[in-house]
């Protein structure tokens, strides 16, 4: 599928079929193609919990309003961000970089930064946006459907997936086989409200 296809075919769907199980050759394609989702500083920080226990998922559908596509989509994923990726063994990162590449870039990650929990914070949430739009892209390549979720109760989400302290949820994205089409569009704005010149 070319690419502007499949952003104007995702749409945020809301049923799902509840017996589809994604195969795994899929899923492998899927996975090899979200790994190539940019970071800051390559940093990868998202972390993401693939939320397989029905039991789990029904506990989160309570902490989000009832809704449906948590319990009835293939894949039920809870997007996170390890806010203090960036001290911890930042060479991993640039591995398979040359030697000169990776003795500038790692320790300018450290201080980027440190001292800085919001913008630690910040960027769990940038990256888990980015992460989702991937995701959403990649399954519309490949023939599935999504639906990103921030209607629901994100620290009781945390206490249920037992996130840990030095980590932040983004959001949650449903993957699996649509049964029912999205709402119709709610319309765009015009280009002139939302792109600027230089200043606003
Ligand atoms: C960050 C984010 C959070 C959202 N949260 C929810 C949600 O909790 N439940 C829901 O049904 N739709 C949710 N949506 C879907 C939006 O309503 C939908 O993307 C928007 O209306 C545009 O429609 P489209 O995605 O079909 O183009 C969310 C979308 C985004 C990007």
């Amino acid at each position: 599928m070319h690419f502007s296809e499949a952003m104007k075919t995702r749409r945020a769907v809301k049923h799902f079929d509840p017996e589809h199980s994604i195969p795994n050759d899929i899923l492998e394609e899927f996975w090899g193609i979200v790994r190539e989702t940019p970071s800051s500083f390559n940093i990868q920080h998202w972390r993401i919990v693939n939320v397989e226990d029905l039991e789990l998922r029904s506990k989160i559908k309570e902490a989000a309003w009832g809704q449906a596509q948590i319990t009835d989509a293939s894949l039920c994923f809870v997007l996170c961000g390890d806010t203090k990726a960036w001290e911890k063994s930042p060479e991993r990162y640039w591995a398979s970089a040359p030697e000169e590449v990776k003795n500038t870039l790692v320790p300018m990650i450290g201080d980027f930064y440190t001292g800085k929990p919001k913008l630690q914070r910040d960027e769990v949430m940038r990256s888990c946006g980015i992460l989702a739009q991937s995701m959403m892209l990649a399954a519309t390549s490949l023939g599935y459907q999504s639906c990103p979720m921030i209607g629901f109760d994100a620290e009781a989400v945390g206490k249920l997936i037992e996130l840990p302290a030095d980590h932040a949820v983004g959001l949650i994205l449903t993957i699996g086989k649509g049964t029912k089409q999205a709402h119709p569009k709610g319309g765009y704005m015009p280009i002139e409200e939302i792109l600027f010149s230089n200043h606003f």
